[in-house]
């Protein structure tokens, strides 16, 4: 892992402009990036990460100047949520340009933008002088990396230049909005909310199965963000059940809000209790969601529960990731 000194910064945009991978910090999670405009480049993501090719990648640009340069036309209201939310955590889907490389759209006759707001990976980019794809810096179906020494543990620190730039302040991926369509669609919820968009643009759709004339992010259909053991997520009704029914071990997980950790800690000697901060602050437990699962795996977990959010703002992010890694826990009738 590599501090993001000037030198490093150097060294790592060299490597991109040869057409190797490099791991950078951005506020959302790290991204494992490549030379966007360079087909053969961006191949060795899908390599790395095992990730199936018919799953596109986003492009990383510095400024909305770069972004004019990958699509076919820049709306409006493109221009006006690049204005409103870049840089930040928000990834726009429009009509690609020509010239972008079918390895990055996966077939698809559009692209998606995204400017970080990350003082490193903004560097990066500019350094470089290309667009930088990239996904999520884990293995396929792994948790996102939201600190540097997750990218090593996935991919070893000896196979990629990774530039260490602390923890992600979001720490959840960045909402997708898909552009190319009217009115636009939330592909993928994230850290710029539905009603932060519609504040600028007006009607945003969510995308749900039942929207069949809109193509839903690829990458949407395949199991996600999962740790290696069992994952059960406690709806508010379950909780007393869970108290009254649960035994646990010392390789029990808990994660949930510190309020319903005071609780678990009363009821249960033994278990491994990880706060998602109060219930309140939501920032805190998107931060540390894919932390905590990364936690789970290296101590080698048998079992989790896992606390339920409403589904609100920031909190609508946060059960998108939370229920395609996780099981509803249920207490049987006889045993309740
Ligand atoms: O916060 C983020 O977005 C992070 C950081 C690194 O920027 N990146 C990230 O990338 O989450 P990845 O590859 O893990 O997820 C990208 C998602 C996938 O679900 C993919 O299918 C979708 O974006 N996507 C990419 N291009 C698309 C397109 N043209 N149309 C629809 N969905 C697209
Ligand atoms: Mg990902």
């Amino acid at each position: 892992m590599h501090e993001p000194n000037e030198t490093n910064l150097a060294l790592a945009a060299n490597l991109i402009k040869k057409g190797e991978l490099v791991a950078f910090p951005t506020e959302t999670v790290y991204g494992l990036g490549a030379n966007g405009l360079d087909a053969k480049a961006c191949q060795k993501i899908y390599q790395a990460k095992g990730r199936p090719s018919d799953n596109p990648l986003i492009l990383h640009v510095a400024d909305k100047a770069m972004a004019k340069t990958l699509v076919a036309s820049l709306p409006p209201e493109a221009e006006k949520l690049m204005d409103t939310f870049w840089p930040g955590a928000l990834t726009l889907v429009l009509k690609k340009a020509d010239h972008i490389p079918l390895v990055v759209s996966a077939g698809l006759d559009t692209v998606a933008l995204r400017c970080p707001d990350n003082p490193i990976a903004l560097a990066l980019i500019q350094a470089s002088g290309v667009p930088l794809a990239a996904p999520s810096a884990n293995k396929s179906t792994r948790p996102s990396p939201t600190k540097a020494s997750h990218v090593a543990t996935d991919f070893g620190e000896d196979d990629i230049f990774i530039l260490d730039g602390g923890d992600c302040t979001i720490g959840v991926e960045s909402t997708i909005l898909d552009l190319s369509v009217n009115p636009p669609v939330i592909l993928r919820p994230g850290g710029v909310s539905k009603e932060a968009l519609e504040k600028v643009i007006g009607e945003v759709g969510i995308y749900t199965s039942k929207t069949p004339e809109v193509p839903k992010a690829p990458g949407m259909k395949y199991r996600h963000y999962a740790p290696h053991m069992p994952v059960y997520l406690v709806a508010e009704n379950q909780f007393e059940p869970l108290l009254n029914q649960l035994k646990t071990t010392e390789k029990t997980g808990f994660i949930f809000s510190e309020e319903k950790l005071a609780r678990l800690k009363i009821h249960f000697s033994k278990g491994v209790f990880l706060s998602l901060g109060q219930k309140a602050e939501l920032e805190i437990a998107t931060q540390r969601l894919y932390r905590h699962l990364r936690e789970a795996d290296s101590l080698d977990l048998e079992v989790i529960y896992l606390e339920s959010y409403p589904k609100e703002g920031l909190g609508l992010a946060l059960m998108n990731r939370i229920d395609k890694l996780s099981s509803p826990y249920i207490v049987k009738e006889e045993e309740a």
